[in-house]
């Protein structure tokens, strides 16, 4: 007899109707006499599917909890009377289940038939032809006619709603399944549709009935995927027609690494389906990574190399090699008119990792010398340094995944469901399973709006106060007796711990005396503490509210600290983990993208992790830590930094202090950019080199849980060059050899001389789907949750972290403070998304007030207000919020007109410069005209962009 099993990895091409069952009970029973064992729990319809008997299904899918609507999926079960349900039937041991008979068929077939007589007879021109399981299950129940005819009361009519810009609903489809709504609620966690009536009225409803986009609707596509028939359908399947073909590859927008399907037709992406496969989002998405990927073939992709002797003349289409060379002559003659050390360069977190690893060897190896760095600078340089100093590795501890185990959350600065939002959903589905949730962070973020959550409580605390928050938390800890002794006996060092705990003991860091400077009241933050103490599996997550700020390296260690006095690191369900910003800004630091380390976080001054790297580049390295980017600009202002090569990076738009940053780019010799668009960098460039987006190239990112993905190239690159390709071709040009064919040959060099990546291919990648790092000898698959024995360090290492308060504060002249964040629809310096339908969503930045602070300057909803701080001025539309605290206030930096950074100072933290963009002390008045800065940006921009339309020497440029 054929015997079937629960496999260890569910197959991603298959839907097995219902989920996997946790339990490790197993049982045996006999589905159409073969025998299958699977985990108690399982239902009968999955277990069937396990030995390839598949059940008609309509209201069943494996992402989504059994239903039981449809009763297409019928079956028959010796001993037990009538027909019941196998998506919802447990499976028992020694039961014998009959899928197919002549009576099941029969009632399979009345069931459709009912669906079918209510449903449009037009498959041949549906836009999911060939890809609807409503055509499969007629078929497959063996449907030839329907008895009942169209002429009776019916839905055939109803009207299409399409206001979402990527997706049409046509409720004349509908087969009321309910897929949508439960897809919405069980894995977006949004909760914007419901099924509205009742009998033949029931019907799906976005929010209140008044559409989608005006709905609670995030626009993630999780119902869109969830449909089993065309009711809700991609706008570009209903254009375009069905794929022909997919790829495997990973999202390039957020640090979440979504794994998708890029289907195609041809070379034109046709859509992204989330893949179920992905172990960072498990078939999940949200609305960048499914859907604003249009901005790949937009008409202002820079299509060829160009160059220009100054900023104030146009450029000149060129050929590669003549663009090369321009390039390599420039920097060779700015580094012997004013050194070696004249010149550097910017690695992209946007890039491959492969791609990251030769800029930095580029700048080592070629420039000689090590004036590398990379945005992480501006964002995550504070969780390389503090992770690393208390836990002896600079990256987060967990799997995404392992939130299914946490029961309390502490999230400080970071804001899920905007920034990360498929893990928000994930975070939302255990929030309503029962976890607690405690959030520290200036604004009421969204997360505290989740729908059916248990216990939640909010620490407004003023911006720049975290450190005397978590410090006044493990004074509430070690006062209290909440401390893991035996985690701390065992797995700390005891003289720093000892240290640690005389000064987080001392009354200045109680909450009652810090009460006064975070804003928070004593009592919430010792309940806060209590909570996260005793709350058995407590996990951290932050992000730039964290590291963003003059203390970010000691928040990250404060936060680390009470990780390690509650024992909760190294198992499932707990850790420290920070929320990656963008798409590959872990593995840009993992690929030694900072001045002072090279790839592996291995010390510049360390000679034999230097040595290893001199014998296989074959040059002398540098062993001094060359400049960050702050003193880059501050050099090339003082007339000592003269070349820069930025790949994928906009400092001029997402960098504090713009004036500074565009005086130090102004003054450059030399600047090359390579970019899929003439960003506000590339307009003060001397070179401009296409780069290519992540649908264009192979390689890997590396997600925020250390999670290395493929990229896989799914079009040709529309210059002709892969981005690695056109540093190799640079290096050669400079005289430096490089050679390879593939990244795959970059990726073992990787291995070969970074010891946490000893174990990773190519070949691995293929066969495990992902691996996350350390993957070597100890751990050849790879490495999900961190320190689960010892540390790199040996022992956990507490560190005193004193709360110093930052200079920047609210003053009589500049009385309010400002924060700056991201929101869902737009990324980071909007280059991409700015380019895509997102733009319906968020299409300029505002300024989010306060009602009394608005009520104070006599500010109303759509005013515009001009912000001053003591770095500039900048004009932007208000909207009043009560999700603000009085004295705060709020914008988002995706416009490069709207400045935010002309007001962001550049105060740093002590430890890695990273800059302060979370407190910035402003002024705001109602005015009625932009800034001087805004006015001469829509100038210089229009200059720049007559430059690149404007034909020099001939030849006008393709762009
Ligand atoms: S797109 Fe996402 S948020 Fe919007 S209704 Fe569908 S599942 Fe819900
Ligand atoms: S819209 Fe699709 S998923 Fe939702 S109830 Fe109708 S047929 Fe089912
Ligand atoms: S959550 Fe992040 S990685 Fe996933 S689809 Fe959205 S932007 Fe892409
Ligand atoms: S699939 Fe089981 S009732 Fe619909």
């Amino acid at each position: 007899m054929l015997h079937y099993y629960e496999p260890q990895k569910s197959d991603p091409s298959k839907d097995y109707g219902t989920a996997a069952s946790p339990s490790t009970t197993l049982i045996t029973l006999e589905i159409d006499g073969v025998e299958v064992t699977v985990p108690e729990g399982t239902s009968v319809m999955r277990a069937a599917s396990l030995a390839d008997i598949n059940i008609p299904k309509l209201c069943a899918s494996d992402n989504l909890e059994a239903f039981g609507s449809c009763r297409l999926c019928t079956v028959q079960i010796e001993g037990r009377r009538g027909f019941p349900a196998s998506c919802t039937t447990p499976v028992n041991a020694g039961m014998k289940v009959i899928t197919q008979n002549e009576k099941i068929a029969k009632l399979r077939r009345n069931v459709m038939e009912l669906y079918i007589s209510d449903h449009p007879l037009d498959c041949l021109t549906c836009p999911a032809n060939g890809d609807c399981e409503l055509q499969d299950m007629a078929g497959a129940v063996g449907l030839r006619e329907v008895r009942y005819g169209f002429e009776g009361h019916n839905h055939l009519d109803a009207e299409k709603d399409t206001s979402n810009p990527y997706f049409t609903f046509d409720p004349s489809k509908c087969i009321v399944c309910s897929r949508c709504v439960r897809a919405c609620e069980e894995v977006q966690g949004t909760f914007a549709l419901t099924i509205e009536g009742r009998g033949f009225d029931s019907k799906v409803t976005a929010g209140q009935g008044e559409g989608f986009l005006e709905s609670d609707c995030v626009s993630c596509g999780a119902c869109v995927q969830a449909c089993p028939t065309s009711t809700l359908m991609e706008n570009t399947i209903i254009d375009m027609g069905q794929p022909e073909h997919s790829v495997v590859t990973t999202c390039a927008y957020c640090g979440v690494g979504c794994s998708f399907k890029a289907e195609m037709k041809g070379d034109q992406v046709v859509r992204m389906v989330p893949f179920k496969g992905g172990d960072a989002n498990q078939g999940h998405s949200c609305v960048k990574g499914r859907f604003a990927f249009g901005y790949a073939t937009h008409k202002d992709r820079i299509k060829e190399p160009m160059i220009r002797d100054s900023i104030d003349e146009s450029w000149r289409a060129v050929s590669w090699e003549e663009a090369l060379s321009f390039s390599a002559k420039r920097l060779k003659e700015v580094q012997e008119k004013y050194g070696r050390e004249s010149i550097g360069g910017i690695t992209s977190s946007r890039c491959t990792n492969e791609e990251t690893y030769l800029v930095q060897k580029l700048i080592r190896a070629a420039f000689g010398n090590n004036n590398t760095d990379t945005c992480a600078r501006v964002c995550h340089s504070p969780t390389g340094y503090g992770l690393k100093t208390t836990l002896g590795e600079s990256a987060g501890t967990q799997t995404f995944d392992s939130i299914r185990y946490t029961d309390v959350m502490l999230v400080i600065g970071a804001n899920p469901t905007d920034a990360h939002p498929v893990f928000g959903s994930m975070m939302r589905r255990r929030l309503r399973e029962g976890a607690k949730l405690i959030v520290a962070d200036p604004r009421k973020i969204d997360l505290l709006k989740t729908p059916h959550l248990k216990g939640a409580l909010h620490l407004p605390l003023r911006p720049g106060t975290n450190v005397a928050l978590v410090n006044s938390m493990a004074y509430v800890i070690i006062e209290e007796g909440l401390e893991d002794t035996n985690f701390i006996n065992d797995r700390c060092e005891d003289e720093a711990y000892q240290k640690w705990r005389a000064f987080i003991s001392k009354p200045v860091n109680s909450p009652e005396s810090m009460e006064s400077v975070t804003g928070v009241s004593a009592k919430d933050v010792r309940h806060a503490a209590r909570v996260y103490a005793e709350g058995n599996n407590g996990a951290i997550f932050y992000g730039l509210g964290v590291t963003e700020h003059s203390q970010g390296s000691t928040m990250v260690m404060g936060i680390a600290n009470l990780a390690l006095a509650t024992g909760n690191i190294g198992r499932e369900g707990v850790g420290v983990n920070p929320l990656r910003g963008q798409n590959n800004v872990q593995g840009s630091c993992d690929m030694g993208s900072f001045p002072h380390e090279l790839p592996g976080y291995q010390h510049v001054s360390d000679d034999v992790a230097r040595g290893n790297f001199e014998s296989v580049w074959g040059v002398k390295l540098d062993n001094e830590p060359g400049l960050r980017i702050p003193n880059m600009f501050d050099s090339a202002i003082a007339g000592s930094f003269k070349g820069l090569y930025v790949q994928g990076e906009d400092i001029a738009q997402s960098d504090p202090n713009t004036h500074h940053v565009e005086a130090a780019l102004k003054s450059l010799e030399c600047l090359i950019v390579q970019d899929i668009f003439l960003n506000e960098t590339a307009k003060f460039a001397h070179v401009l080199l296409p780069g290519s987006t992540f649908l264009e190239k192979n390689g890997t990112f590396t997600n925020a849980e250390r999670r290395i993905n493929r990229v896989r190239k799914v079009m040709p690159p529309l210059a002709g060059k892969e981005d690695w390709e056109v540093t190799v071709a640079l290096s050669n040009a400079l005289g430096y050899p490089m050679d390879y064919q593939h990244p795959s040959e970059i990726m073992d060099e990787i291995a070969q001389l970074t010891p946490s990546f000893t174990g990773v291919s190519y070949p691995l990648l293929e066969e495990q789907g992902s691996i996350q790092w350390p993957c070597n000898e100890a751990h050849p698959l790879g490495t999900p949750i961190m320190h689960e024995v010892d540390f790199p360090i040996g022992k956990g290492n507490f560190a005193v972290t004193e709360y110093v308060a930052t200079e920047e504060r609210a003053s009589r002249r500049f009385p309010l403070l400002l924060t700056t964040g991201r929101i869902l629809s737009q990324y980071n310096v909007g280059a991409q998304t700015r380019r895509t339908d997102n733009q319906v969503w968020h299409d300029e930045d505002v300024l989010e007030l306060h009602p009394h602070d608005a009520e104070e300057r006599g500010v109303k909803d759509g005013d515009w207000l001009g912000i001053s701080s003591r770095a500039g001025q900048t004009v932007l539309r208000a909207v009043i919020s009560e999700r603000m605290q009085a004295g705060v206030v709020y914008t988002t930096f995706h416009h490069p007109g709207s400045g935010a950074n002309v007001i962001t100072t550049d105060n740093s933290d002590w430890a890695t410069n990273c800059p302060e963009y979370k407190v910035t002390a402003v002024q705001v008045e109602k005015v009625s005209q932009p800034s001087q800065w805004q006015r001469d940006f829509v100038q210089f921009d229009k200059k720049q962009q007559h430059y690149l339309k404007e034909p020099k020497n001939g030849r006008q440029v393709d762009a």
